[in-house]
Formats: structure tokens, C-alpha cells, sequence
């Protein structure tokens, strides 16, 4: 069967908006501000820089070789052994990840309906949280809104890889990106800013302990969509010619871009009103909204700031669906529109039980946590790096080091990728697997 081929600017596009996402947009910024400012902000580069890079190396090169879906990249790279597990393993996890993620995707679709028909304007502080806490704990709105969510991440699938995947990012990127520079712009022009670049950028390296590394870690890993068979699925639709380290580093690059101006962007609006930023949902969708009530020129900025946090969410959470789809494409023979049709009501069941954990289901805890919390912490805490390791033990210990070198140099075309795999190998081989094995140890004592 014909598979669909990314464009070199598409695949770059698709790959950063993967990456770009809620992490970006909220988890960021107040992990930033948590951990030590710019101390923070420097480990946080250098793990991701060090160690997430060659985990997205050989998530591209396990794709691209392979040129085929995870489970079948698994199976086929190992020649038909049990790895294919792990295959399978790469798949189910992005659409755990996407049952819950369609469920803030949805409060995003919310507050940007509110923002269009609702002025934020002269509401007083408690208005908002109470207003935040009663959306979340009804049954149905948030509900509706998981379905509006979820339904446009799957028409877009639905659509395939170029007409649909391809050109939503071309379009949606860019205006990403040119939104959230403007609220940046706008937002350290205001008076009493500085409060909140300090909180952003001051470094403090007392701050710098075991739990925040594995703060910056596990934002890392899941900010570049690392462990779920995103990045393999995606490199499977991109070209021989394109060079995987410039595609990789591309990717990495913007998505840090995009994380340090929603700081920017974020902090310095929140400090100038005089408050405090907050964790999580809280910041976006409690915190935020009063701002831009108190902000000159709000009503615009609210609108512009949540179709922002709607297109990041949407161009990530695509990716995850595509996992799944390519699977059950390529290895069942469904259709696409049925394997999008199927996958929807999996993922709308598990996203409706998140959903209502924070209202009707509430009572039911595992291991001391809703629903929501649960999922999200198994899969950010554990399913991801257990599939970020089996990536690398794959990569480094089972396929042959000459494929490897092959695929990526483009055949020993790549002069500088010839000269940085000794490193590269040496990052996958050994580095890699023994601190990704090191911290999630410490983590889970
Ligand atoms: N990277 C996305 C974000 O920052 C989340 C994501 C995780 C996307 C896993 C795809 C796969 O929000």
C-alpha cells in the first residue's frame, strides 16, 4: 500500500506542532517559576539537549527505517521478535494520554466561547475560580466540550497525512507562533512586569534538587512528545533525503522557543496584577482570565490567548491520534475512516470518565488520585519513560550499529552526521538508558 509523504516544511511543522502543546503553554512557565528560575531553565536545556534529543533521534530513525507504523517498526526492525510489544506499547499510551488531554483541549474550547461572548472585564478574582470550579464539576458541559475537542482532532486525522495533518499545521504554526509573540510583546510592556521576568529568569540554583531534575525530565519528555510513538509514527511519513539531525534539533529548538515566550508571554501579565502564578489548569483557566479582565485591550488578548492554547492542543493531540490509526491502517486493514470512527469512542469513554472525576465521579480515587490525576501521572511518570527507555535499549542494543549509521547519515551522505554519531551512539547506547533508569528509580522511591 501507498503511504502518504510529509513535505520537508510539513514535516518540520508537524513534528514542532506535536511538541507544542499544553506543556508549552502552562506546565512550563510555573515549573520555571517553581524550580529556580533560570537555573531551572538551564538543566532543562541541557537535558533536553543531552539526553531528549537522542531519544528523538532514535524515535526518528526506528520510523524512518522502518517507514511503517510502531508496531510494525518493532516488530520488523528485530526481525518479527518480541520487541513488537513494545510496538504495541508505544501505541496504547498516546491514547491514554489522548483521553485526558481532549478533556483540557475541551476547557480550552469553553473558555474560548466564553471569551468571544463574555466579557472578563470588571469580575471580581473569586468570580473566576468559582466560575472554574463550577465549569469542571458539571456533568455536562465539560463533556460537550471532550466531544467538540476530540471530534475536531479526528476529522482532521480523518482527513490523512498531507490533506489533513500537514496542511492544519502549515496554517496553524505559524499563527501559533505569531500570537504568542504578540502577547509576549504586549505583555512585558506592562507596568510592574519586571516582577514577573524576575520570577522567570532569576536564577536560583538552591532551588536545583533531585525532584526538580526530574521535574525538568519529565517536562522534557513530554513536552517533545517523547515515549509514545508520536515522533516514530510522524518520521515514518518523512522522506529519505531529509536529515534527521536538523529535523530532530528543528523540532527541539522551536519547542523550547515556544515554552520560554509563553513564559514571557504568561508570567509578567500575571505579576503586574499582583498575583501569584498557580499550578497547572488553575493558571490558564482560573488565574488567566482575570488578567485579561484587568488588562487595557483584554478582550482581545483573552480571545487571541485561548484560539492559541485551542490550535497547540489540537495540533499535538492529532499526533497522537495518528499513532493508533496508522496501526489499525496498516496492520487490521480498516479503513481510515473506521479506524478514526473506533478510536473516537475509545477515547471519548476513557476522556468522559477524566472528565467527570472532577464532578459526579469524584469519589472514585486509585492510589489517592481522581481519574484524571491518575491517568496523567501514569502516563507522564511511568508509561513515558518506560517507553523512552525501550526506545533507546531498541536502538542501542538490538538493531545493528551500521543500519543505524546509515539511516542516519542518509546512506554516509551527511558529512556532519557521520562525524557526530560516535557521540550520538555513545548518548543511546550508554548515557541515555542508565539516567533514564537512575531517575526513574529515584522517582519512584
Ligand atoms: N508535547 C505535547 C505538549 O507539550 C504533548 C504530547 C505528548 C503530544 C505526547 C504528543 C505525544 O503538550
Amino acid at each position: 500500500m501507498k503511504r502518504d509523504r510529509f513535505g520537508r516544511f510539513g514535516a518540520l511543522v508537524a513534528m514542532a506542532g506535536s511538541a507544542v502543546g499544553l506543556g508549552n503553554l502552562w506546565r512550563f512557565p510555573y515549573l520555571v517559576g517553581e524550580n529556580g528560575g533560570a537555573a531551572f531553565i538551564i538543566v532543562y536545556i541541557l537535558l533536553s539537549f543531552v539526553l531528549c534529543l537522542p531519544i528523538f533521534i532514535s524515535e526518528f530513525v526506528i520510523g524512518r527505517r522502518s517507514q511503517k507504523n510502531a508496531f510494525a517498526a518493532f516488530r520488523d526492525l528485530s526481525g518479527g521478535s518480541r520487541w513488537k510489544w513494545v510496538g504495541l506499547f508505544t501505541i496504547i499510551v498516546p491514547l491514554i494520554v489522548l483521553s485526558y488531554y481532549s478533556v483540557i483541549g475541551g476547557w480550552s474550547v469553553e473558555y474560548l466561547f466564553k471569551s468571544l461572548t463574555f466579557s472578563f472585564t470588571g469580575e471580581s478574582r473569586s468570580t473566576f475560580s468559582t466560575m472554574f470550579t463550577n465549569f469542571v464539576s458539571s456533568p455536562w458541559t465539560p463533556l460537550l466540550c471532550h466531544t467538540v475537542f476530540l471530534l475536531m482532532t479526528t476529522l482532521i486525522v480523518i482527513v490523512g497525512i498531507k490533506d489533513g495533518i500537514e496542511k492544519f499545521s502549515k496554517v496553524m504554526m505559524p499563527l501559533l507562533f505569531v500570537i504568542v509573540l504578540a502577547i509576549a510583546i504586549y505583555a512585558v510592556t506592562l507596568p510592574g512586569a519586571s516582577a514577573g521576568l524576575n520570577y522567570l529568569f532569576n536564577p536560583d540554583f538552591s532551588k536545583i534538587d533531585g525532584s526538580s531534575i526530574a521535574a525538568a525530565l519529565g517536562q522534557a519528555f513530554f513536552s517533545l512528545s517523547l515515549g509514545f510513538g508520536t515522533i516514530m509514527t510522524y518520521a515514518s511519513y518523512v522522506d529519505k533525503k531529509e536529515n534527521i539531525l536538523f529535523q530532530s534539533t528543528a523540532t527541539a529548538v522551536s519547542d523550547l522557543m515556544f515554552a520560554m515566550i509563553a513564559g514571557v508571554a504568561i508570567m509578567p501579565a500575571v505579576f503586574a496584577f499582583g498575583l501569584n502564578p498557580q499550578s497547572g489548569p488553575g493558571l490558564v483557566f482560573d488565574t488567566l482570565p482575570y488578567v485579561f479582565g484587568q488588562m487595557p485591550g483584554g478582550s482581545v488578548i483573552a480571545i487571541l490567548f485561548f484560539v492559541a492554547l485551542l490550535v497547540a492542543a489540537l495540533t499535538s493531540s492529532i499526533s497522537m491520534l495518528e499513532v493508533a490509526v496508522a496501526y489499525l491502517v496498516e496492520e487490521k486493514k480498516m479503513s481510515r475512516k473506521w479506524a478514526c470512527v473506533i478510536l473516537f469512542v475509545i477515547c471519548w469513554l476513557v476522556g468522559a470518565l477524566c472528565s467527570l472525576s472532577f464532578g459526579p465521579l469524584s469519589d472514585i480515587h486509585i492510589n489517592g488520585r481522581n481519574l484524571f490525576d491518575f491517568f496523567d501521572n501514569l502516563s507522564s511518570n511511568v508509561l513515558m519513560t518506560l517507553g523512552s527507555l525501550f526506545t533507546v535499549l531498541f536502538v542501542g542494543w538490538r538493531l545493528k550499529k551500521a543500519d543505524i549509521y546509515d539511516e542516519f547519515t542518509n546512506g554516509g551522505t551527511l558529512s556532519r552526521n557521520a562525524k557526530l554519531f560516535g557521540v550520538l551512539w555513545f548518548l543511546i547506547r550508554y548515557v541515555c538508558p542508565v539516567v533514564i533508569i537512575a531517575i526513574f528509580v529515584s522517582g519512584l522511591l
